[in-house]
């Protein structure tokens, strides 16, 4: 889907993101292990009166590791104080940033892959021992001092698990690996959001957004708002099977939720490669993008729906794959 990005038309996704957002597991549907596993951990953690281990979600974009963050500072009660990885340049700017925190209070690192090495050395004390060791002055008069931080939570956020350094992600106790949302998980989705948003949908409307949501909320939702235009206009704000499908189709989504990047790598595979097998990095630069990206990204939707397999000589494009892509093998 082609949005223009402009600072206003940005704002105003975020808005409606933040609007859509579950505060508490209740709300948040679907990923019941983890769920589960997080209550669990947030109930202990409280019964003993410490701070919640250090958290990390991996996943592609939309799937909710933003949305669990806050959702895990409600349920313990403290604050949430978010940052992201480019922005944390310095060692300096992750000192300051830890030493403002209150005991127990979560420090929320989006993109963690993207900090700098050499802030992520100290990110190990601070995580292990909450301390930070930092230099101060230059020259002859350098020296380093520890600070002592307040017991706090790291949630770090990540789409490329790979980037993450081993020292790094063993530091974490809580690692959580979300995944693509089932058909009937997303059309729960879209009916609470729904919902919220003051516009009827019926079973087969929710239904039909789910399926062309590629497995992901934030598109789910997305999608939802765009139907949601026109069923206030064409359709007295009652969205059903049939008018998701009329709306859909006038916007161009396709109909099993493949996007851009999807479709050039079927089609990479089956028309420039015979179907396969083809390595990785072969398909990457065919298609112009990072072998990481698609094997995180791309890869993981395209064989949860039968469309790629990963065979030991290479990917290889299934009948399916043909068969969307509306090509003759
Ligand atoms: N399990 C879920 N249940 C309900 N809404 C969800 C769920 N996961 C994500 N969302 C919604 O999808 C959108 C994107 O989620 P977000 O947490 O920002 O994703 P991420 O941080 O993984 O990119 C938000 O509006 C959020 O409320
Ligand atoms: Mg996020």
């Amino acid at each position: 889907m082609k949005e223009i990005r402009t600072a206003d038309a940005l704002n105003e996704r975020t808005a409606f993101e933040n609007r859509l957002r579950p505060k508490d597991f209740e709300g948040f549907v679907g990923q019941t292990k983890i769920r589960e596993r997080l209550m669990l951990a947030v109930h202990a953690a409280k019964e003993r009166g410490e701070s919640l281990d250090h958290v990390l979600f991996s996943g592609p974009p939309g799937l909710g590791k933003t949305t669990l963050s806050f959702i895990l500072g409600e349920a313990m009660g403290v604050n949430v104080k978010t940052t992201s990885g480019p922005v944390i340049s310095k060692p300096g700017d992750l000192a300051g940033l830890l030493t403002s925190l209150e005991p127990g209070d979560i420090v929320f690192i989006d993109e963690i892959h993207r900090m700098a090495k050499t802030v992520e050395e100290y990110l190990y004390s601070a995580m292990e021992d909450y301390t930070i060791d930092i230099m101060i002055d230059q020259g002859p008069n350098a020296r380093s001092v520890r600070l002592e931080l307040p017991r706090f939570t790291l949630v770090g956020a990540t789409t490329r698990i790979g980037l993450i350094a081993a020292p790094l992600r063993a530091r974490f106790g809580l690692v959580n690996r979300l995944s693509y949302y089932e058909a009937p998980d997303l059309a729960e989705i879209v009916k609470r959001s729904a919902a919220r948003l003051g516009v009827d949908v019926d079973p087969d409307g929710a239904m039909e957004i789910a399926s062309r949501s590629r497995g992901t909320p934030r598109i789910a939702n997305n999608l939802l708002r765009r139907v949601r235009d026109y069923a206030q206009v064409k359709a007295g704000n009652f969205v059903t099977g049939q008018v998701a499908r009329e709306a859909l189709s006038m916007l161009e989504i396709d109909p099993h939720g493949l996007d851009e990047m999807d479709r050039n790598i079927l089609e990479t595979i089956c028309v420039k490669f015979g179907g396969g097998p083809v390595g990785l990095s072969t398909i990457a630069v065919s298609v112009g993008e990072e072998p990481d990206t698609i094997e995180e990204a791309y890869e993981p939707f395209l064989i949860m729906e039968g469309y790629l397999e990963r065979t030991p000589k290479g990917r290889v494009a299934t009948p399916l794959a043909y068969e969307r892509m509306g090509i003759i093998k």
